[in-house]
């Protein structure tokens, strides 16, 4: 779904693609919210599904004023494929942490794609700017995480040559297969 997102003919169906990629992943951080355990990913995944709330009021009106009716709601279908119904099988905070992880893949992706485009208003641009840099953080707290569970349960992802390492770098953990960097 992301990867259509900078094909759209016209402004206004580009970012009422991106108000539906923010809405699919409001509804995956209401179920990955409900179900951590560790408080502090579920205070700062709160913080993020609040940017993606944002993100989509913000799109709304740039909508309307290109004269094109602003997505409202969340395609029932896509949620269920992408979002609720697979994070909801999924145990353990690191897998879903790592399901999160593809969640924040597709916007940075769709957001990379829509700025892509030489045919942006000057303010519309702005505003994507703003909310991929919010995006951008949300998959470096993700993967940070990720890495961090990496070196602290070495039995279940670590080749056992790390395993008794604590300063792995970012590319080691790249290069571990279980966080493919996207940079
Ligand atoms: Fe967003
Ligand atoms: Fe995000």
């Amino acid at each position: 779904m992301a990867k259509m997102v900078g094909k759209q003919k016209d402004v206004a169906g580009l970012l009422n693609s991106l108000i539906e990629v923010d809405l699919d992943a409001i509804a995956a951080y209401e179920v990955a919210i409900e179900r951590l355990d560790d408080d502090a990913d579920q205070a700062q995944l709160g913080e993020f599904k609040g940017d993606h709330e944002r993100h989509v009021r913000e799109l709304q009106p740039l909508v309307t004023e290109l004269g094109a009716t602003p997505v409202e709601k969340a395609d029932i279908k896509r949620v269920l494929i992408k979002g609720k119904v697979v994070l909801a099988a999924i145990v353990g905070d690191r897998l879903i942490l790592v399901a999160m992880k593809t969640n924040e893949d597709d916007t940075n992706l769709a957001y990379d794609q829509a700025l892509g485009r030489d045919d942006l208003p000057a303010h519309v641009r702005e505003l994507l700017l703003r909310n991929r840099d919010d995006e951008r953080r949300h998959l470096a707290y993700i993967e940070k995480r990720l890495a961090q569970y990496e070196l602290t349960e070495p039995g279940e992802v670590e080749p056992p040559s790390r395993a008794q390492g604590a300063q792995a770098s970012e590319s080691d953990v790249a290069q571990a297969g279980e966080v493919p960097s996207t940079r």
